[in-house]
């Protein structure tokens, strides 16, 4: 079909239909061309509307009762909406739809689909229908493509949060790791360009909410993310070696960090966001096993942070190499926020971690217009002694502790220079001026191509 011009593709269709339409009295809902409104009009990418074939996974035998399996009804509306230029995939509002995990590969289809989801999609919440699978929904090297509607993905993760209440036969429960790392994330894109998620609600995932690794131009807004504050690993979105990223108008609510980003990551730009309950939003962590990671040019700005475990966090592995550079945090309202500013060059997430001298250098990170109440310490930056952080910069921050918070600490810093602008409440008398005298300028090279 791939050569056939657009308007010819769609004659041919509309004849075959028109042929069918004489021996039924059904209504073809392939040929529709309705227009098609998008519901926010926002759209960088400059895609053109989206006035192509539409795919109801109704008309492909989804039963939509929340029983039934309709796993093959959406595979099968996704092999046609694939190869059709500028297609709507329909997921119609009253279904609710079982699916197991799915990969929605775009190796060889049309660019500009849209995956209109309008009802419910549900996760499988038997061991048998996930069968090892390390993702529930995965949307693989698709371009131009979009997720929008009112609809709403729902992991249904509750089963993989405690262990007693399920038997998963692959997961091998010898350790806390391994039980981590068995858990599905629920929405995937891998390799795509151009992507754009809005309008829905993701809930309740077994581990990562919504993840973007490997993909360039990614844009998402006005969505919603939720699980409960106690749900282990459960990230609101994940973003790993993704480049040109703009997360606007998004409220996420979650057991882990509302957004974290990863190595590879450049170009990120968040904006307008609501976080908490959560661990807040995070760089890192970075570097595991003695990796270089790279990060630069991360931009969050306008978000209201409450009730979670950190504010804004850089946190990095000891022993690895590489360099975060070029980060701008601004106008950050936090409330009840455990430790609003923190970096942590330590980072270990289970009991003891060997002391090693690498480590991933931090640089250029200003912090600007930070206000609100705190629960357990303000201001935490540990920085490496062999790498120390370079170039913090603190505008206009006012932190106070909560009226009836007990315990607190003041601000800590090992190792971190940089200046400082009032005001600063409280004051700051550990930060240290200048250059460290420890060179560093050399160890970056893996990160600047
Ligand atoms: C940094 O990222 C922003 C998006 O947040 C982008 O507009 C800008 O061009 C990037 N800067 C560089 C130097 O690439
Ligand atoms: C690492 O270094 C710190 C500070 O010198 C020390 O307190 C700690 O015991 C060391 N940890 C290990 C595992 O050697």
């Amino acid at each position: 079909m791939r050569g056939f011009s657009f308007k010819h593709e769609t004659f041919v269709i509309l004849i075959a239909c028109l042929i069918w339409l004489s021996t039924s009295s059904a209504t073809c809902n392939a040929a529709t061309t309705a227009k098609y409104r998008r519901h926010h009009h926002v759209h960088i990418h400059k895609s053109k509307p989206n006035n192509g074939l539409k795919f109801n996974v109704l008309d492909y035998g989804a039963k939509g009762d929340g029983k039934s399996d309709d796993t093959k009804a959406f595979q099968a509306a996704w092999a046609n909406a694939c190869k059709a230029d500028a297609s709507m995939i329909i997921v119609p509002s009253g279904y609710k739809f079982l699916v197991g995990p799915t990969s929605f590969s775009g190796s060889n289809c049309h660019k500009n689909i849209v995956f209109q989801l309008d009802g419910t999609i549900l996760a499988p919440t038997s061991s048998k229908a996930w069968g090892g699978a390390d993702h529930w929904l995965e949307f693989t090297n698709l371009e131009e493509f979009t997720i929008n509607g009112k609809g709403t993905l729902d992991g249904r993760g509750s089963v993989w949060w405690t262990d007693s209440t399920h038997d998963f036969k692959q997961v091998s429960v010898s350790t806390d790791e391994k039980k981590q790392n068995s858990r599905p994330m629920a929405v995937m894109f891998v390799g795509g360009s151009k992507i754009t998620v809005t309008g829905i609600t993701i809930q309740n995932s077994p581990k990562f909410h919504l993840t973007f690794d490997t993909c360039d131009g990614v844009l998402v807004h006005h969505i919603s993310i939720s699980s409960p504050g106690d749900s282990p690993n459960t990230d609101g979105i994940h973003l790993r070696s993704s480049k040109n990223v703009i997360i606007h108008h998004t409220k996420l609510a979650c057991g882990d960090d509302c957004i974290s980003i990863q190595t590879g990551c450049t170009n990120v730009l968040v904006h307008d966001v609501n976080c908490g309950p959560g661990h807040g939003i995070s760089i890192g962590s970075l570097g595991i096993d003695g990796l270089t990671a790279c990060v630069s040019n991360i931009t969050v700005k306008n978000v209201k942070i409450h009730d979670t475990m950190t504010g804004v966090r850089i946190k990095t592995w000891q022993g690895a190499k590489g360099l975060v550079r070029g980060v701008s945090f601004s106008n950050i309202q936090v409330s009840q926020v455990e430790v609003p500013i923190m970096i942590d060059q330590y980072y270990c997430d289970h009991s003891t971690c060997m002391n090693k001298t690498s480590a991933v250098s931090i640089a250029d990170i200003a912090y600007e217009n930070i206000k609100g109440t705190y629960t357990v310490q303000p201001i935490h930056l540990s920085c490496s002694d062999s790498k120390p952080c370079m170039n913090l910069k603190l505008s206009n921050i006012e932190l106070k502790p909560k009226p009836d918070g007990h315990q607190m600490s003041e601000t800590f810093c090992w190792q971190a220079f940089g200046q400082l602008n009032a005001p600063i409440i409280p004051e700051i008398d550990c930060l240290q001026e200048g250059q460290s005298s420890n060179k560093w300028g050399h160890h970056d090279a893996k990160c600047a191509a």
